[in-house]
């Protein structure tokens, strides 16, 4: 999308000035028509799912009737960024803004607001009960006789949100009549995490460098910091955790404060909260003491201090994100103390001002010889009960680390007293970067719905997160931001996708991921269910093409050492087992898979019985995680009747396959879709091809070395030895930090 700043003023006297006018109003003109025309505007990602281009022709008459003027209080920046908002996307659709009024007198009025700052509302005796501080209700009204169209809330922020469901409407083409929305978001914390250095440099990020110019803030505040709010508060995300977990103390100074600070200003109107990573070493670093064991008093009162400074420079400063005694970073037990005993100090400090503590429990530590799958679990669930009340613990999805599939983490259901937070990935790490098309929504929704067993059926992992399962009311979920300086944000137009499923999930975890990616197709690309219908499907099946590819039938951690491109099933060796490839698939002349049922590592204990039961036996596992679970002879028969070599053979094959029809699909869009999206989605997906085949012959070269079985029949043997594949380097490949 374009946008063209015209000016006026100063230079209004002056012929140059005159005919350069002149020329932005028939450039205007024309840009009016090319958009009118349709998807041939070249369009680079920038706007997101918030374009706001020109509705279908037929729908327009329609949708102006139901906007016939806008009556938007604007007496607190919230309420003006949500005029604004509505202003520029019912332009962009209708093309032109509604008028705006100070009281509904049109028929087809659109109400936006409280009942403390729109008195009209207060006379329409609506029910805002239950909406809390963030929902908001959508409804068709009349007022003194004449249609009209209200969103209300109790508090600015819900009738922000409740615009941007407005106008989600008008951008996805469903109707504006009989409308009778209530929405209030499941979680209380909707968060993203960057994990973005204070140079600049992101970490597992594939989208440039961090969006955050630390350098020139807060002197220079990119107009893109108010782009992002806008885009996070029209998903329903309310906070951001602004650096690394792998964080640097100099984050917790007060020049970097002052930067933060910075950024806290342009987010607050959106109902965005600023977070920070906390280095637990800060005291000896930035502190000048000598320690920095939490049960110290010196230690303590510092935190204390920083707490209160941080406050007075960030007002509304939401708390701290910290990775602890997990990959080297420092924590409590480096003085012979307890990830409750860190939090809780940190809580302390926290308390007064109306702080909270996101305590990951990624943590596995280099002596423990087991099984890396259990170590979470083993260090958390004996101090379930003993972190303080403005604590949660942030949990991955799965056990190991963002692979392509995991089991549900053994934690969730295991830690009834603590509230626990989800924290999915949406960089894809794991998944292909940026190039790959992978839709992450049925990723996240896969875990959400798994049934802990906790407290019997449906104890769903949702239900563990929301708090409904053990009467939580802190709450929340965190997504591992995918964005960064690259003009579309988040390094390709689909991963866009997973950002815009992260906030929706987030606000409520049952939504449907198919549902997800028809919104956000509508939006991105077009309202034609000639592209809605086959890129919601090809994206629907892409995630699972991509487990086919690297990682099926419950394999994982097989990606190159280090950057974690590509494939490398032999990577072996190295400073700890667990993180290589042959700790976790183990591959050998019997068969292949980790065992971690009761003859092996017994992780699987680590779920409640029926759960632990149906995982634990080699006849009941899901398919899914056969391998996961369970050393499997290579000539175990699937349930398809074939033997397991030949089925994995097959999976690999068929991922491929996936990839080469979303191809064609894209193809078969061309024309439908703007010529610079779609001509990069093409590429990429192109380059997603060839490293889908690199990761299916490489990965069944390998193999083979181990099954000594032929390949199954109209499977094409690799092209290359297996030492051409362990040849390959990528040293200077994204994302590893180094
Ligand atoms: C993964 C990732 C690291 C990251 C870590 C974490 O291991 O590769 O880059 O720091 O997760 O979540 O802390």
């Amino acid at each position: 999308m374009v946008s063209l700043t015209t000016r006026t003023g100063e230079q209004d006297g002056t012929g140059a000035w005159r005919r350069a006018a002149r020329m932005a109003r028939t450039a205007v003109a024309w840009l009016g028509l090319l958009l009118a025309a349709g998807p041939a505007l070249s369009e680079d990602g920038y706007e997101l799912w918030l374009r706001y281009v020109p509705v279908a022709a037929d729908h327009a008459a329609g949708y102006r009737a139901r906007a016939t003027e806008l009556v938007v209080p604007a007496a607190t920046p919230t309420a003006q960024a949500t005029r604004d908002e509505l202003q520029r996307g019912l332009g962009g659709l209708l093309g032109k803004p509604p008028p705006l009024a100070a009281r509904a007198g049109r028929e087809g009025a659109i109400l936006v607001g409280t009942p403390a700052s729109l008195p009209q509302l207060v006379a329409l005796g609506l029910d805002l009960s239950g909406l809390g501080e963030e929902g908001y209700l959508l409804r068709s009204v009349r007022i003194d006789g004449r249609p009209a169209t209200v969103v209300a809330a109790n508090t600015d922020t819900g009738a922000l949100y409740g615009a941007f469901r407005l106008l989600r409407l008008v951008q996805t083409a469903q109707p504006l009549d009989g409308l009778d929305i209530r929405e209030a978001p499941r979680l209380k914390l909707r968060l993203l995490n960057h994990w973005d250095n204070l140079d600049r440099y992101v970490e597992r990020g594939y989208a440039g460098e961090s969006i955050w110019d630390w350098h020139k803030l807060p002197g220079w505040k990119d107009p893109r910091y108010t782009d992002y709010a806008r885009a996070n508060a029209s998903i329903g995300i309310n906070g951001t955790v602004l650096n690394n977990v792998n964080t640097s103390a100099q984050a917790l100074t007060p020049l970097y404060l002052r930067k933060a600070a910075a950024l806290a200003e342009v987010f607050r109107p959106y109902g965005i909260k600023v977070y920070l990573s906390a280095r637990f070493s800060a005291p000896i670093e930035i502190g000048g003491l000598e320690t920095a064991d939490p049960l110290d008093p010196a230690v303590r009162q510092w935190w204390k201090d920083k707490a209160a400074e941080i406050y007075r420079i960030i007002p509304g400063f939401g708390g701290f994100l910290v990775k602890a005694n997990s990959e080297g970073q420092p924590g409590p037990q480096d003085y012979g103390r307890s990830h409750a005993d860190g939090a809780n100090m940190l809580a302390e400090a926290l308390a007064p001002h109306g702080g909270i503590v996101m305590w990951r429990a990624f943590v596995y530590s280099h002596e423990e010889p087991d099984d890396r799958h259990k170590q979470a679990y083993n260090e958390f669930v004996p101090h379930d009960g003993s972190f303080a009340p403005n604590v949660l613990v942030q949990v991955k999805n799965g056990a190991i680390d963002f692979q392509p599939r995991e089991p549900f983490h053994p934690l969730f259901g295991a830690m009834p007293k603590t509230p626990l937070m989800m924290e999915f990935q949406i960089t894809k790490e794991y998944l292909g970067f940026a190039t790959h098309l992978a839709y992450l929504a049925p990723l996240y929704e896969e875990t959400l719905r798994a049934d802990t067993y906790a407290q019997g059926p449906g104890s769903t992992v949702a239900r563990v997160i929301d708090g409904s399962l053990d009467g939580h009311v802190l709450t929340g979920m965190a997504g591992v931001a995918n964005i960064g300086s690259d003009r579309n944000w988040s390094g390709s137009h689909f991963d866009q996708a997973n950002w815009f499923a992260f906030g929706r999930l987030a606000w409520n975890p049952d939504l449907e991921s198919a549902a997800i990616a028809g919104d956000w197709v509508r939006m991105t690309f077009s309202n034609d269910p000639a592209v809605v219908e086959p890129v919601v499907a090809m994206m629907m099946g892409a995630r699972e093409a991509v487990v086919d590819y690297m990682t099926p039938l419950g394999l994982h951690h097989l990606m190159g050492r280090g950057h974690h491109y590509g494939p490398g099933p032999w990577v072996s060796g190295g400073p700890r087992a667990d993180w290589t490839s042959v700790y976790y698939h183990r591959a050998d002349a019997q068969g292949i898979g980790f065992d971690r049922s009761a003859s092996g590592s017994n992780a699987v204990a680590q779920y409640v019985p029926p759960v632990a039961g149906r995982f634990g036996n080699v006849d009941t596992v899901p398919e899914e995680f056969l391998l996961w679970f369970h050393h499997v002879p290579w000539d175990h028969r699937m349930a398809s009747g074939r033997t397991l070599w030949d089925e994995l053979v097959l999976r690999y094959g068929r991922g491929v396959d996936y990839v080469r029809g979303m191809r064609r699909t894209w193809d078969g869009l061309s024309g439908k879709i703007d010529a610079e999206r779609h001509a990069q989605v093409a590429a990429f997906l192109a380059i997603q091809e060839d490293e889908a085949q690199w990761w299916r012959d490489a990965s069944i070269a390998y193999f083979q070395t181990f099954s000594k079985r032929p390949l199954p029949a109209g499977a094409e043997p690799p092209p290359h030895p297996l030492s051409y594949y362990q040849s390959l380097e990528f040293p200077y490949a994204p994302g590893d930090g180094k």
